[in-house]
């Protein structure tokens, strides 16, 4: 969120966003149902998406580096998504019975990656870090996770912990603290999460070391958003890899933001093999989705026609044939070429934003990978939570550079983070760079005092 609305009231002419906010806000908290659409003085209202690109309701049309919080990875309305999803409605969007599409789109991911060796289809990311935490506690008997401090893996009780941990709560570096997300979460969940910090195989395997009998598993984004959005180093992953095999506990790895960066996900660049992976985000071809997929072995929890079914797993709409059609087509166009273009692209954005900084002389740098890549208003990239963590004035600086992007037509994620879709070009590239260069400009001397922003 970008602050405190207005009473929009206040304002001058209401213009059509701001008299839908009026209506929304006596019906939703807020007025919105996810806080990542809230804008000063009240959200942009969406209107229609085509390719790249977003037209409001007020007619404005803008180039759109969100792509729903990187979950679009061919932008909006593909003609070829487009047209299957719509066959399959007409055929039915969801049923008490099995569908062929669940399969095939099963079969597609596992030829992408040799460890989804067994998938299963949930409805969203949390969804899907959730199912393998608690198929690591069914698998091996323990209690405990393990995660990274500060980074995001959905709401689920245990994985949100340290999410939004702060210098006043976040306690010493040698042991990070279980800061809980929401009020009232219990002091038992807390209890059962173990924070270790990212990239310092050290301190990690240190604090590892004082659970070890009771951690199920490790649970490690390979370029956590929230942590900086930069890769993990080589040697971390495989530290946690070797920690996590050697004390019987599992390595889980949320590709739900990461999986668009290679053809069977970030994990194909390391050298190690993870136990369980969850995906969503693009794997939906635009739909909500969460998958979970892993060691057949492992899987095995959630097999009902087991002797001994450890972990009953279920959803009303889990696998439904038109998530599960607009998958298929989706990822069937996002093969290596694309991905090949994309993260080329994504290299063109993130040297053209490295030159605009040395050009002005602005205090900021540029992390990523993939196809994504953040801006942040530090002179050097933060190789972890605490140092990703914004000031007030970074946070200022950051306000005030989203809403120049915005009203020159580009629409960001809200830490300054950019994530492509196919639909994009050199142009559009160059045109976001020529942006935050002016945005540099505009932003030398300046800076804004607000609250720091929540994301989805
Ligand atoms: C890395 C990661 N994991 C999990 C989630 C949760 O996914 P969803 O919003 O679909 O529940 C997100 C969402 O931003 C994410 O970035």
């Amino acid at each position: 969120m970008t602050g405190c609305p207005r009473p929009v009231s206040s304002q001058r002419a209401l213009s059509a966003s701001a008299a839908l906010y009026q209506r929304a806000l006596e019906v939703l908290p807020g007025g919105v149902s996810r806080n990542t659409v809230l804008r000063d003085p009240h959200p942009v209202y969406a209107q229609t998406g085509q390719g790249c690109r977003v037209t409001d309701v007020e007619g404005v049309t803008r180039v759109d580096f969100s792509n729903n919080m990187a979950s679009l990875i061919h932008g909006h309305c593909h003609p070829g998504v487009v047209a299957a999803v719509t066959e399959q409605l007409e055929r039915g969007s969801a049923f008490a019975l099995a569908t062929e599409m669940e399969i095939r789109f099963a079969e597609h991911l596992a030829r992408r990656n040799s460890g989804f060796e067994r998938l299963r289809f949930v409805n969203s990311g949390t969804e899907a870090t959730m199912a393998l935490l608690k198929a690591s506690r069914a698998f091996t008997g323990r209690p405990k996770i393990a995660k990274i401090e500060g980074s995001y893996h959905g709401q689920y009780d245990y994985a949100e912990v340290s999410q939004t941990a702060k210098p006043s709560n976040w306690g010493g570096a040698e042991k990070p603290a279980s800061v809980p997300v929401a009020y009232g979460t219990p002091a038992a969940a807390l209890a059962d999460v173990v924070v270790i910090p990212f990239n310092d195989p050290e301190r990690a395997l240190a604090i590892l070391d004082e659970h070890k009998d009771e951690i199920a598993c490790v649970l490690l984004d390979l370029m956590p958003h929230r942590v900086g959005l930069k890769p993990a180093d080589p040697e971390y992953v495989a530290a946690l890899r070797d920690w996590t095999r050697a004390e019987g506990a599992l390595l889980v790895l949320d590709e739900v933001i990461t999986f668009r960066s290679e053809y069977g996900g970030a994990q194909t660049q390391y050298d190690v093999q993870p136990d369980l992976t969850a995906l969503g985000k693009c794997v939906g071809g635009g739909f909500p989705v969460g998958v979970i997929a892993g060691r057949a072995d492992v899987m095995e929890v959630m097999n009902p026609l087991a002797e001994n079914l450890l972990f009953p797993h279920s959803g009303t709409f889990s696998a439904n044939p038109v998530t599960m059609t607009a998958g298929l087509v989706t990822m069937e166009l996002f093969d290596d070429a694309a991905i090949a273009r994309l993260n080329a692209l994504t290299d063109r954005a993130k040297q053209g934003i490295a030159d605009a900084i040395r050009r002005t002389g602005f205090k900021a740098c540029v992390t990523g990978g993939g196809s994504m890549f953040r801006v942040h208003f530090k002179e050097r990239p933060p190789r972890n939570y605490r140092e990703a963590f914004m000031t007030h004035e970074e946070d200022g600086l950051l306000k005030n550079m989203l809403d120049h992007l915005f009203e020159e037509g580009f629409m960001m994620i809200n830490t300054c983070t950019g994530a492509l879709s196919t639909p994009m070009g050199e142009a559009e590239i160059d045109a976001l760079v020529a942006a935050i260069e002016g945005g540099f400009k505009k932003l030398q001397g300046s800076s804004r005092l607000e609250a720091a922003p929540q994301q989805d």
